[in-house]
């Protein structure tokens, strides 16, 4: 089987992070967000991965070199000259996607988390008889998302309203999709949104189908809910009873420390946290809903919470850095600095303390 991955977009949510690697490289439970999808596809037989860029395709692709061999995974880039939007790039594809198998492919939003329940969706899809089958989600706030509206003895979608003004329901769109080698031929190579201009036709033809999707979910393109996304992710490796996750005294609840990570003496770790390869933890440091990426350094009785610390990036002992802090690549935070919410751009060296939420260019 095949799996297109739209990576376009310039992320701009989540910068400062995405002002040094493209959105799909971010780091999330210290590994780039793409890797996890990537490695779930294989699990269930994909062989090729084709992602759909329109940025940076240099760092893209010396980056899938590296892991097309370690994982034996075919990967591919299909570059836009121009942003082709959601549908688009799956016609720009289309001669890669169709091998004459007959096969369903899977096409994934780059940025959304969950246990990807893959098998499920592909034994779901081969149920029905419909053309295309959407995984979908509830959620509290509905209208920043693509809402569903279903049948729900047997998954056929009635209706699909992209960002609802008016409350239609509260199933969304997971941002996963099966579909069948036919819905290519109603997609036309120009820019197209598949949730506006693809997904409402098939669904008026009675040929969508949704799929409740098991487990956790959450779209990590925006600091909050990427924050968010990391609990319920470390949460579900409990639920798994993972070995990955750290134990001991100074931790608290759920924490993932890479094996080539140091901790000090005295620290206190937990919950919610993700410490990268290579970072250097010093004694007495406080650590809560962070994480902290590869080749940082924590200096002595310094306290970190609900905050992602960029790569290779240092913050000063004594420093208190909360509320949404943000650092991007290689941000050095002085000693004693207080930080409420800053989003500091990448290189940068912070001497005074930041008061309230802003950006620090
Ligand atoms: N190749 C390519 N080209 N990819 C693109 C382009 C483009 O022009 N524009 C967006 N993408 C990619 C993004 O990188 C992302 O992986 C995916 O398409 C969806 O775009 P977002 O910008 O993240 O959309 P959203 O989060 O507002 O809404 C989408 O995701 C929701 C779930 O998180 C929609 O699919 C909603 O229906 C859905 O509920
Ligand atoms: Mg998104």
């Amino acid at each position: 089987m095949k799996a297109l991955i739209l990576v376009g977009g310039f992320g701009t949510r989540l910068r400062p992070l995405t002002l040094s690697f493209p959105k799909p490289l971010v780091d999330f439970a210290n590994k780039p967000m793409i890797l996890h999808q990537i490695e779930a596809l294989k699990d269930v037989g994909v062989t090729e991965v084709i992602l759909a860029i329109n940025y940076r395709p240099e760092v893209m692709i010396s980056f899938l070199k590296d892991f097309e061999d370690k994982l034996g995974v075919k990967i591919t880039c299909s570059q836009e000259t121009e942003p082709l939007g959601t549908a688009g790039p799956l016609a720009l594809a289309r001669d890669r996607l169709i091998d004459g198998s007959g096969e369903p492919f899977f096409v994934l939003n780059s940025d959304v988390i969950s246990e990807y329940p893959f098998a499920e969706l592909i034994q779901f899809h081969k149920s029905h008889g419909g053309k295309a089958t959407i995984m979908v989600t509830k959620v509290d706030e509905p209208s920043k998302y693509g809402v569903v509206v279903m049948d729900e003895g047997s998954g056929r979608v009635d209706r699909f309203v992209e960002k609802p003004k008016v409350f239609v329901g509260n199933k969304i769109n997971a941002g996963i999709y099966l579909l069948d080698p036919s819905v290519l031929d109603r997609i036309e190579l120009r820019p197209t949104s598949i949730e506006k201009e693809v997904f409402p036709k098939i669904a008026a033809e009675k040929q969508l189908y949704a799929m409740v999707l098991p487990g956790f979910w959450m779209d990590i393109g925006q600091p909050k809910d990427y924050i968010t996304g990391l609990r319920l992710y470390l949460d579900s490796l409990r639920k798994k009873a993972s070995t990955k996750l750290a134990a001991g005294s100074h931790i608290v609840g759920n924490v993932l420390i890479h094996e080539n990570a140091v901790i000090g003496e005295g620290c206190l770790i937990g919950p919610d946290v993700a410490i990268g390869p290579g970072c250097v933890i010093e004694s007495g440091v406080r650590l809560s809903r962070c994480t902290v990426m590869r080749g940082v350094r924590i200096k002595k009785h310094a306290c970190v919470s609900s905050s992602i610390i960029g790569w290779h990036s240092t913050v000063g002992q004594w420093a208190r850095i909360e509320n949404m802090t943000i650092l991007g690549e290689d941000v050095h935070i002085s000693d004693e600095v207080y930080s409420n919410g800053g989003v500091v751009l990448p290189h940068k060296e912070i001497k005074s303390s930041i008061l309230k939420p802003e950006i620090v260019m």
